[in-house]
Formats: C-alpha cells, structure tokens, sequence
C-alpha cells in the first residue's frame, strides 16, 4: 500500500513538473541606439521557446517529431541586430497597433480622420512604419512564462490613446499560449496578433508547400489590388481557399485564380466559423513526412494565412542559409485587415474602461 502510495505520488510530480516550464533569461545584444535587449527561454518536457524583447518576437520553438528529434519549427534571426534591420518579414513579433491593412492608413472615429503613415502601397502595414514590432518591450518572468508589457503613447504612429499592452507567453506541455489585454485612454482602434512564420519540418528545411494544412473557415475575406478586403465574405467552396479538410499548401496554390495571382499565393484573412468568446478552433496544420502537427485555437474571429510569398531569397536566416518564397507560412490569429473602414466586420475599436482581452494557443503535437 505504502509503495503504492509512493509510486501515485511520484508520477503526480513527474507529471506536474513535465507540465511546469522552466524560464531563463539571457543579455542579448543591443538596438542601434544601445537599448539592452533580451531573450527568455521558456522550457517545458516537450518544447522549447524563445521569445526576445525586441518586438516581443518568438524567435524559436523547439518540437519533437514523430522520431522523438527536436527541431526548430520556426523562421528568424540569431540576433537583435538582424530582426532589426528587417523592415519587411515581422518574423515572430507582435505587431500593432493594428495588424495587417488599413487602405491608405486611414480611419475615423467619432467623426474625426486618424492617418497613420502609409508603409506598403499606399495603405498602413502592422501598425505603420514604428509599429510595435520595432519596439523594445520590457518584460517580467511570470509562472511559465514571460510577460511583455508596452505602452504606446498617444498619437504613437498616428493613433489616438495612450495603449497599455501586455502581451503574456506561457508555455505548459506541448502548448505556447499568448494571453493579449489592453487598455486605452481614449477610444482607438487595436488589432494585435503574432507574425510567426512556421515550417514543421524545420527552419530551413525546405519550403511548406507540403505541409498539410486545415482552416475551420467556410468564408474567406477577398482583396483587391492592394491587399484590402472589398467588404464581401466569400464562400471557400469550389476555390483554391478551401482548406475544410486538409489539403496542401502548394497542392493548389499555382492555380488560375484572380485572387492568388494578386496575393502571389495565399494572404488572406479567414472568417472562422465558430468564433465566439471562449477558444476555437482556428487551424491544424501537419508536416507529413516528420509528423509535427501545430494547431492553432484563439478567441480571435480571424486567421490571415500568409504562405510567405514575398520571401526572396534574400535574407540569411538563424539556420545559416536563405529563406527562399514560402520557406514558411503564418497563421495570425486576428480581426480582419481594414475593419475601421468596414462597419460591418467585428469592430476593433477599444474605449477607455474597456480591457481588450485576446488569447492563442499554439499547440504541437505528433501525427501518428
Ligand atoms: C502579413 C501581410 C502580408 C505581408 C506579411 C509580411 O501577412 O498580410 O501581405 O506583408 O505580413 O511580409
């Protein structure tokens, strides 16, 4: 009975403590104008995160394969300077205050003009030119994680408020979970989400064309020329955006379709079907030849499934080569791109006395 007893109370703590995650934290260089960043390195029995200061950027997660190996599943850098000097890929940051699109940068609230200064075509791109993925964050180790708080100033890039967020990363067995809340000082528009570029295979092993990928979504936002949704949510069914059940990256993404051929693949935001206030189900993806799954779940009512289209070969990444076009894919968890110019998408704006709370998860798994 005794040993009994023993054993039931050993595999309770083995079981808790395979749950806990171990959290350090490492100098890691500096911005060019000489502000410490530093990195953190979440570890739990299965995965290994590392998330810098530097754009509260997920640099890397290690996850086993079905042979047991760990690899890295994400794209980045191996320094501050590098994700620095990247105005274009947002690998692994948080951007805002508003990402993705607003057309021409513009928008209105209580019938006043915000410009935010345009930085792709004419339109503003995560938050502008300084957005918060440019940003040095502070941070304080929390139980299983990190926490990463900044506070935008009012006018910061244009928009209205003084914005206190604080993004928090934990990580319990095979899941990093991103916990998002923010308050303002007058009304704003906010749109936070993570710009991770994943491949299951490995960061560098080849492109995720072959990637498996599931999105719960029967609707699709469609843009136009500049990447802004024209209002309408379009069936996915009988189009190369239905990915209902689990189909190929790549196994349609060279089809003749008006709306690959202006994205230059897949960029575009997915209406998830059961989006509520608790977690669903956003999207599974799996890499079938080492079996890594990710699955994705977020009280988000979006997903904007980026499949790296404008990766040219020419940035040199962590692993020690290029990252070629759709070296890797994004799934941002989000309310969908230009929703300040379209009063008939989730609203995204944030009042004072309101918190906005968001919440990813971002779980690895195994295939069997
Ligand atoms: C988002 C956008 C893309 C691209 C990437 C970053 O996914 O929708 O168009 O700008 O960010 O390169």
């Amino acid at each position: 009975m005794k040993l009994r007893q023993s054993i039931l109370v050993a595999m309770l703590l083995t079981t808790s403590t395979a749950a806990v995650a171990a959290v350090t934290k490492s100098p890691w260089g500096k911005t060019a104008e000489g502000i410490p960043v530093y990195l953190y390195t979440l570890s739990s029995a299965d995965l290994t995160v590392r998330i810098t200061t530097y754009g509260a950027r997920i640099v890397s997660i290690d996850a086993p394969g079905r042979d047991g190996k760990k690899a890295d599943v994400v794209l980045g850098y191996p320094d501050a300077a590098q994700y620095e000097s990247d105005a274009s890929t947002y690998f692994g940051a948080i951007v805002g205050r508003y990402g993705n699109r607003i057309a021409k940068g513009a928008f209105r609230i209580d019938g006043k003009t915000y410009q935010i200064p345009p930085n792709n075509n004419g339109n503003a791109l995560h938050g502008g030119p300084a957005g918060f993925s440019t940003k040095v964050w502070t941070a304080k180790e929390i139980p299983h994680g990190v926490e990463m708080t900044l506070v935008s100033p009012d006018g910061d890039m244009g928009f209205p408020g003084e914005l206190t967020l604080h993004v928090r990363y934990t990580v319990e067995s095979g899941s990093l979970h991103i916990v998002y809340s923010a308050t303002t000082t007058q009304p704003t528009v906010i749109n936070v989400t993570n710009h991770a570029y994943f491949n299951l295979a490995g960061d560098g092993k080849g492109t995720i064309l072959p990637t498996l990928l599931m999105i719960d979504a029967d609707h699709y936002t469609p843009v136009d020329a500049g990447l802004i949704p024209t209002g309408e949510l379009a069936p996915v069914a009988g189009t190369p955006f239905d990915f209902r059940k689990p189909t190929a990256i790549g196994a349609r993404i060279d089809t003749p379709n008006e709306q690959l051929k202006i994205a230059g693949g897949y960029d575009h935001n997915f209406v998830l079907n059961n989006a509520g206030p608790g977690l669903h189900l956003a999207a599974k993806a799996v890499d079938p030849a080492s079996g890594r799954s990710l699955t994705v779940t977020t009280t988000e009512p979006g997903v904007q499934f980026y499949s790296g289209n404008f990766l040219d070969g020419t940035k040199t990444g962590k692993f020690g080569g290029k990252y070629a076009i759709h070296a890797g894919f994004c799934l941002e968890t989000q309310h969908f791109p230009d929703s300040p110019n379209h009063p008939k998408f989730p609203s995204t704006l944030l009042k004072p006395g309101e918190t906005l709370h968001s919440e990813t998860v971002f779980t690895f798994g195994v295939e069997p």
